[in-house]
């Protein structure tokens, strides 16, 4: 086989990148900071067979069309929101995902953020940094306790899963959830129970995100959402920022119609160092860090690397999103 060029668009883990070179593919990569720019992009990725790439790279039709020629476009990440999936398979070029990678790590975060709202952790935390670290106050800032609550699940797949069995693990938390098709693995280790849309918000203590972001999912934590859930719920997002309506998450807050919230990515990401949420005293918001564990990002790179390898030696990726592009 003639040696294969692989664009690398990003600094990723080692493990990910000494396999491919360990098994005679040829890498160019890209050793800035920041992405690339869609023209540099475009440029690079004409020159290669296929592409190394993430969440941060614009894989859009305009990108597609330029670089038809690529035989496979491997993402590092378990979403792929920012590729035209339909275009790609129209194109016939197979995407690799790396699903259950990070599911523990992201899993640790949503966990983590549903403690820090319910206890106001980072508001308490900024209130030592500007001197505001009183006397012991018997009535100050009451936080909430999780034991015996309810967790509602918006998509239940393997993050939302690991997310399940910590609540129930360690706060005995009832679990109940929102999907398109039943989860049995679910109901049978966790005891969650499937439940319609309105029923999640009506009945969640804390309402927990980990679907992806589709057409049918975009907004779907919109004003008239959030009214129906409960005035003491917190609303946690580690999924993808554009899922909750950003400006009615604000409004929902402010109101009092939600307790709080706790979101790892926000709606545009970065977030704006001005967002009102970041003052706010049940809120807590994190720079899309769920993934971020050496265990997971070593995994993540192994799986988008197996992705090449599988599609290269064995005719198909480990991990495709688009399987339909080897029916014909
Ligand atoms: C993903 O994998 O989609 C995360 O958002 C980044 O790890």
């Amino acid at each position: 086989m003639k040696t294969k060029t692989i664009l690398v668009t990003r600094k990723f883990p080692e493990s990910g990148i000494q396999l491919l070179e360990q098994r005679g593919f040829r890498l160019s990569l890209w050793d800035r900071d920041r992405p690339m720019t869609q023209e540099e992009l475009i440029a690079e990725a004409k020159k290669h067979n296929s592409l190394f790439c993430t969440l941060t790279d614009r894989i859009d039709r305009n990108f597609l069309n330029q670089c038809s020629h690529l035989e496979i476009i491997s993402q590092f990440a378990v979403g792929f929101d920012n590729i035209d999936v339909k275009c790609a398979t129209e194109l016939g070029i197979p995407i690799g995902f790396t699903p259950d990678a990070m599911s523990e790590a992201t899993a640790d975060i949503a966990f983590g953020l549903m403690i820090a709202v319910a206890r106001k952790m980072f508001f308490m935390h900024k209130t030592i940094s500007r001197g505001q670290w009183g006397s012991f106050n018997p009535t100050g800032h009451l936080g909430i306790e999780l034991k015996n609550r309810t967790l509602g699940i918006f998509g239940l797949g393997r993050i939302g899963l690991k997310m399940a069995e910590r609540c129930k693990n360690a706060y005995n938390m009832k679990i109940i959830y929102h999907n398109r098709s039943r989860s049995t693995r679910a109901e049978q280790e966790t005891g969650a129970c499937h439940v319609s849309f309105d029923e999640l918000l009506a009945r969640s203590d804390v309402l927990s995100v980990h679907c992806i972001l589709s057409p049918e999912t975009r907004h779907i934590f919109n004003k008239a959402a959030f009214r129906k859930m409960k005035d003491s719920a917190i609303f946690i997002n580690t999924a993808r920022g554009p899922v909750h309506n950003e400006k009615d998450l604000i409004q929902a807050v402010k109101n009092r119609e939600i307790l709080g919230a706790g979101l790892d990515v926000t709606d545009p990401e970065p977030m704006s160092p001005e967002s009102e949420l970041l003052e706010m005293e049940n809120v807590c918001v994190l720079p899309h860090i769920g993934s971020a564990t050496i265990e997971a990002r070593n995994q993540m790179s192994m799986l988008a690397a197996e992705n090449i390898i599988g599609f290269y030696e064995n005719g198909r990726p480990v991990h495709v999103v688009n399987p339909e592009v080897f029916d014909s």
